[in-house]
């Protein structure tokens, strides 16, 4: 217990705001590997929405690691300033950049998911994949071309390659998608590595282009930046890889410098059965966290503020991702805060929408009705606007001077109040928000609009018939002491 979803986060040089991340997510809308508009703004609005940490989707090492020819790669250098500008855009955000980099091996040359599945042909665009062994993830795709060993060192080459182009695009985090029966996960799992050679066979040999990977990887990224390694923490498939084997490869991956393991699940075979529901990999990142003693990351089917609260505070992870949920919802981090009275800073554009809270003890014994004692005195053109813990008494309406409320009462076992202040001023000339220094060292994450407008006037119902107004009942009118009748 003590950490919990908006405690921040340091691992080596990097700082995460809060715990939540954005999952990595295929957009399937790059062209020749480029980051485009789409990414900037889809990245960049759950940055703006308050994420810790937002990672770019697999990115492909190599041309033909491309899961669809949608896929954003890293491959060639002219792919680093699209990259460039989502990074900084993220990272103006107060969010961390991250980048996942991927090669799909035998799951590569798909389709994008709006124009069917499957494996594309090669007449239509498709081309040839690779994969440790000669055989499809579904009997009716193309066999791959088993890797010479000259060809995975090759691959391992092109990981570091990437994470320097990532270095040089300015991500925070890289993450090697080790994952999903992609090209890392197939050299992992018994269910697609049959080879006889060094790269095949037992546990040990099978973990070895991870761990090759891996070193380059952290080779190529600095000491000061954190690499985290998504896995697939089991095949759900008998013979397939199991959960202790992951234990035993985030034992192996930790003095090789990843500093996290993202628990997922699945992808090595089309016929696993997995048993879906909330938080259902989460049981992977206690494990994992637990027996080989490094940072995990959980994800799948969390969706909301409370049970990703639940599971920083009860230390079954040190991070949540969420993947569909950010989807239906930028601003999870922003609201999820408000539900969980966290602290908070939404962008200073939106400050306006946005309350948040800073939460402060005050003792009983200066908790009264009246005056709120924790007011500062303001210059007359501010306003101010405070709140009570989850149950406002008195009211917060814009006005200047103090706002006066009274305290609910409370066991007097209970030495001090929770209170949520949401302390700020806004100039009634210029609109500036300020924050109060008499507040602080209290952090401030939050202002407001002006007074709202007074209401409009309810229109006149329109004149459907002639008004006839008697001379006499003129005068009136025109003094405003009458208003001519409609006919009855
Ligand atoms: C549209 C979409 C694209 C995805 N692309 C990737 C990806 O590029 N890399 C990856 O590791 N996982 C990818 N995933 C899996 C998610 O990162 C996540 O692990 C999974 O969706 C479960 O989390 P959720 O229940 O929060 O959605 C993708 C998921 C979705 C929905």
């Amino acid at each position: 217990m003590g950490d919990s979803l908006f405690s921040p986060l340091a691992v080596r040089g990097v700082t995460f705001r809060n715990r939540i991340a954005m999952a990595p997510m295929c957009q399937y809308s790059a062209e020749d590997g480029l980051a485009n508009d789409w990414h900037l703004v889809h990245l960049g609005s759950r940055a703006v929405g308050g994420a810790g940490l937002v990672i770019l989707e697999a990115t492909a090492v190599e041309a033909r690691g491309r899961i669809s020819p949608g896929d954003t790669g890293i491959w060639k250098d002219e792919q680093i300033g699209p990259l460039a500008r989502i990074a900084s855009f993220v990272r103006a955000q107060g969010a961390a950049a991250g980048i996942q980099l991927a090669h799909a091996g035998r799951k590569a040359s798909t389709r994008r998911p709006w124009e069917g599945s499957g494996a594309i042909p090669e007449n239509e665009g498709g081309w040839p994949t690779v994969a440790p062994s000669p055989a499809p993830f579904r009997p009716e795709d193309p066999a791959p071309a088993e890797l010479s060993v000259a060809e995975i060192h090759s691959i391992v080459e092109a990981f570091a390659a990437g994470a320097r182009r990532a270095l040089a695009a300015g991500f925070d985090v890289a993450e090697i998608h080790g994952a999903h029966g992609y090209l890392i996960h197939q050299f992992l799992s018994p269910l697609s590595n049959y080879r006889q050679d060094q790269y095949g066979g037992t546990f040990d040999i099978r973990m070895l282009v991870a761990l090759e990977a891996t070193e380059a990887v952290r080779g190529a990224w600095p000491e000061s930046r954190p690499l985290f390694l998504r896995i697939s923490a089991t095949d759900w498939m008998e013979g397939g890889w199991t959960p202790e084997e992951s234990v035993e490869l985030a034992r192996r991956v930790k003095p090789l410098g990843v500093d996290l393991v993202d628990c997922s699940s699945g992808g090595s075979s089309a016929h696993a059965k997995v048993p879906l529901s909330p938080g259902y990999q989460v049981p992977f990142a206690e494990r994992i966290r637990k027996e080989a003693g490094i940072l995990t990351g959980a994800v799948g089917l969390i969706i909301e503020p409370r049970q990703a609260n639940e599971i920083i505070r009860e230390g079954k992870a040190d991070m949540v991702l969420l993947a569909r949920e950010f989807l239906r919802n930028p601003y999870f981090a922003l609201h999820a805060a408000r539900e969980l009275k966290a602290a908070v800073k939404p962008p200073v554009q939106y400050v306006r929408s946005f309350p948040a809270y800073t939460k402060i003890a005050v003792p009983r014994t200066r908790a009264r009705k009246g005056r709120c004692n924790t007011a500062p005195a303001r210059p007359p053109d501010t306003y101010c606007f405070f709140a009570v813990n989850s149950v406002v008494v008195g009211s917060p309406p814009p006005r200047p001077g103090r706002v006066t409320f009274s305290f609910i009462s409370l066991p007097a076992t209970v030495p001090s109040y929770l209170v949520v202040i949401l302390p700020f001023c806004v100039s009634r000339t210029t609109s500036k928000v300020t924050v109060l220094p008499d507040t602080l060292p209290f952090e401030i994450g939050c202002a407001a609009g002006a007074p709202p407008p007074p209401p409009p006037r309810p229109p006149m119902p329109p004149l459907t018939e002639p008004v006839t107004v008697a001379p006499s009942a003129l005068s009136s009118m025109v003094t405003g002491r009458g208003v001519p009748s409609r006919p009855g």
